[in-house]
């Protein structure tokens, strides 16, 4: 008995990655769901089962753990359903499945109508649907095709297990009934490369055996395949299912596998036929002893085909048995010509908008360290699902993206968003790229902001943090470290204001490799004060008047800064009167305006004067204190001969000591105090000299006088007398002398 085992047998490569990913995620400890039964095998189902894998088909039904999505994939929706129940997620997705995935989701938001040739009870069909709101069209017979609708435009999928016969025989319908139509032919070449094998296989092994579950779809293809050209196809499950009237009916057992069939089921299937060959050899032993040298070879044979599944499963070079090696020259032309059809053909149907150049574009392969563009699928919590036109998804965890301390993720991405990202990790032991947008991002802000360190240029940071000996602005990004001597060109002393505050910043040190990046504001606002104080020196004259603000106050002035100088303004020209100390008349901080009093460009000496621009309290004094007129004041100042009266502030007048009283006055001190108000007489004005003479003995008199002609005309009213009681000149003599001259 010749046993051959037609390569690629047993668990493709998205199986095998599932399969090894639920047995990790057991060693994880935590409560481990399959969303549906990982594969079509039964055994190795009760083997995961036996671990405390639970098989779940209703995600309503989990609600704590991990859960696991089977190499079939899910729709869309799932995702979002799991991330909204919190749900860990481990998807065990096949890549050739996501791709078909991103395929129609691509069509079906540019409008296309879907079309998937499969089953429509196939998981695999009902998630790749999901990824167009449930709106394909899912034919699997020409029947199926004759009921569609009209559609304009078509974009067609195959379910990944189907039959290429089917897959050609369809498209040829689909073609000539829709007019524009994109085709992918996404039959996995897994299957396409298992079903080619158990063809020939098939052709020449008297029995053929297909392992795999009842209800794997794959299987029952592999099973109908072989049928058609070996009449004693076999389908088995296991082991146990062989029988001796199998193996009878010929010499050369062909054995092929589903995709779910575990290499350790064939070795069980192998090793149960040589045992039965071999008690069959037992049996007729002694009959012809040629017979049990034909068994040892047999087993040999056996044991060799067993490693050589080891060797596959290993990815070593596998060594073909001559039988296989034969039926792949008869088949290998024809079979380039298939693959060449379907290629013309894909290329011939993809030449618009959305051509298949397009696509293979983006299915190009990726590198770590690739920036690609991607566009988001999903966004959660944690991450984003991003569609780059890969065969698989690229996930962004939430730490790899660049956003503001305090955002979410969904605060500042949505599904359809396009994004940019790097390769950090081809794959992450799910099947998944892994991207990074910060790293991308932090890449280009530090070129950009080396480009700005070179040029000089300004930058807009904001201050997020006070730390010792200065704070960390955000600037494109990045943190920055502003010392506190380059915060201000002014000393700071609480840092914690600056937080919060948006900031003018140039970059002073850069070293990506030391993440050394630091920053001032001081070097902008002083080259800015410097550009100012030039043009300033260029156009200021005396006296031109000029807004500035009081920075500083000293015993002797004030000084100002009207716009990158700072001039003085000396005590004497804060104001017409006497200034005892300048913060009587300014405080720092005060806006005011000055008048230009001098400019020495060489000595960079501003003066300026702060009380030139009110009026002089001289100018019209004639008009305000006419001669003759009564007016109140306060004694200044005493002297000798006399006493100062103040009218108002910088205007004094002089009571000579003999215009003082009536009486003799030989002591001024006698009659008046500093301070006191009094009535004085306006005798003389003299703006010129900036003299006033008064009287207060005439104030006095006048008001008396007047007292005695409101008495006299009362009384006189009384008395019916029309003669006056007493005359102006007997009263107040000196007036009447003074009148008389
Ligand atoms: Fe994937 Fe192909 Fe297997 S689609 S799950 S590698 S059959």
């Amino acid at each position: 008995m010749d046993i051959i085992v037609s390569p690629k047998s047993g668990f493709c490569f998205g199986v095998k990655k599932a399969v090894d990913i639920v047995y990790d995620a057991i060693e994880s400890g935590d409560k481990v769901y399959t969303l549906g039964p990982l594969i079509h095998n039964p055994q190795v189902i009760s083997d995961l089962k036996k671990r405390g894998v639970i098989v779940e088909e209703n995600l309503d039904n989990i609600h704590t753990g991990t859960v696991i999505i089977r190499s079939h994939g899910v729709g869309q929706d799932i995702y979002r359903r799991i991330d909204e129940k919190g749900l860990k997620l481990i998807d065990a997705t096949c890549p050739f499945v996501k791709r078909i995935h991103n395929i129609v989701y691509k069509y079906w938001k540019a409008g296309f109508d879907i079309i998937i040739i499969g089953e429509i009870k196939h998981p695999e069909v009902i998630g790749i649907n999901g990824w167009c709101n449930n709106e394909a069209h899912i034919v699997y017979s020409e029947e199926d095709i004759a009921e569609l609708p009209y559609i304009d435009r078509a974009c067609v999928v195959a379910q990944t297990t189907i039959m290429q016969t089917k897959w050609n025989e369809l498209i040829s319908i689909l073609k000539n009934k829709i007019k524009d139509i994109k085709i992918f032919d996404t039959i996995c070449n897994t299957t396409y490369v298992r079903q080619k094998e158990a063809k020939k296989l098939a052709k020449i092994a008297d029995v053929m055996l297909v392992i795999g579950g009842r209800n794997s779809s794959n299987t029952q293809k592999l099973y109908n395949l072989c049928k058609m050209y070996c009449n004693n196809t076999f389908a088995i499950e296991k082991a146990e299912d062989i029988n001796k009237n199998m193996l009878d009916t010929g010499n050369i057992i062909g054995i092929t596998a589903g995709a779910s069939t575990p290499n350790w089921l064939i070795e069980e299937v192998i090793r149960t036929m040589d045992n039965m060959n071999k008690k069959n050899n037992m049996d007729i032993e002694g009959k012809d002893e040629n017979n049990l040298n034909n068994g040892n070879v047999e087993s040999e044979t056996n044991e060799k085909t067993i490693n050589h599944i080891k060797a596959e499963e290993k990815g070593e070079t596998e060594e073909k048995t001559e039988a296989t090696k034969k039926i792949e020259d008869e088949d290998i032309e024809a079979n380039t010509q298939n693959i060449n059809q379907q290629d013309s053909d894909l290329t011939e149907n993809t030449t618009d908008d959305f051509s298949m150049e397009d696509f293979e574009n983006t299915l190009i392969d990726i590198k770590t360290g690739q920036i690609v563009n991607g566009k988001i699928l999903s966004v959660s919590n944690d991450e984003l699902i991003v569609n780059i036109g890969y065969k698989s998804d690229g996930i962004i965890k939430k730490e790899d993206v660049l956003i503001e301390e305090g955002k979410e993720l969904s605060d500042v991405f949505e599904v359809g968003q396009e994004i940019r990202a790097v390769v950090t990790k081809l794959n992450d032991n799910e099947g998944n790229v892994i991207l990074s947008h910060r790293q991308l991002e932090e890449s280009e802000a530090w070129n950009r902001l080396k480009d700005a360190y070179n040029k000089k240029e300004e930058l807009k940071g904001k201050c997020i943090e006070a730390v010792k000996g200065g704070v960390i602005a955000s600037v494109e990004g990045l943190k920055a470290f502003v010392p506190a001597s380059h915060i201000s060109t002014r000393y700071i002393e609480d840092l914690e204001t600056v937080v919060g505050q948006d900031m003018r910043l140039r970059i002073i040190e850069i070293d990506r490799h030391k993440n050394r990046l630091v920053a001032s504001q001081k070097v902008i606002l002083e080259e800015e004060r410097r550009a100012k104080e030039e043009a300033l020196w260029e156009t200021i004259e005396e006296g031109q008047k000029i807004k500035g603000v009081v920075k500083n106050i000293v015993n002797f002035g004030a000084f100002v800064d009207i716009g990158g100088i700072d001039g003085l303004i000396h005590i004497s020209d804060l104001a017409w009167t006497h200034v005892e100390k300048p913060e009587d008349v300014l405080s720092v901080g005060d806006e005011i305006e000055v008048v230009v009093l001098s400019v020495d460009r060489e000595r960079k000496r501003v003066s300026l004067g702060y009380k030139q621009l009110f009026p002089h309290p001289w100018d019209d004094v004639d008009k305000k204190y006419p001669v003759g007129s009564i007016i109140k004041g306060t004694v200044s100042r005493i002297t000798d001969f006399g006493a100062f009266i103040e009218l108002e502030p910088g205007v004094d007048g002089l009571v000579h000591i003999s215009e003082i009283s009536e009486e003799r006055v030989n002591k001024v001190e006698d009659y008046l105090s500093v301070g006191d108000e009094v009535e004085v007489k306006v005798l003389d004005v003299n703006p010129a000299d900036r003299r006033i003479s008064l009287s207060i003995k005439e104030a006095q008199a006048e008001k008396e006088f007047k007292n005695l002609k409101k008495e006299e005309s009362r009384t006189s009213s009384s008395h019916d007398n029309n003669e006056p009681i007493i005359s102006m000149g007997e009263f107040f003599p000196q007036q009447k002398k003074e009148d008389n001259e």
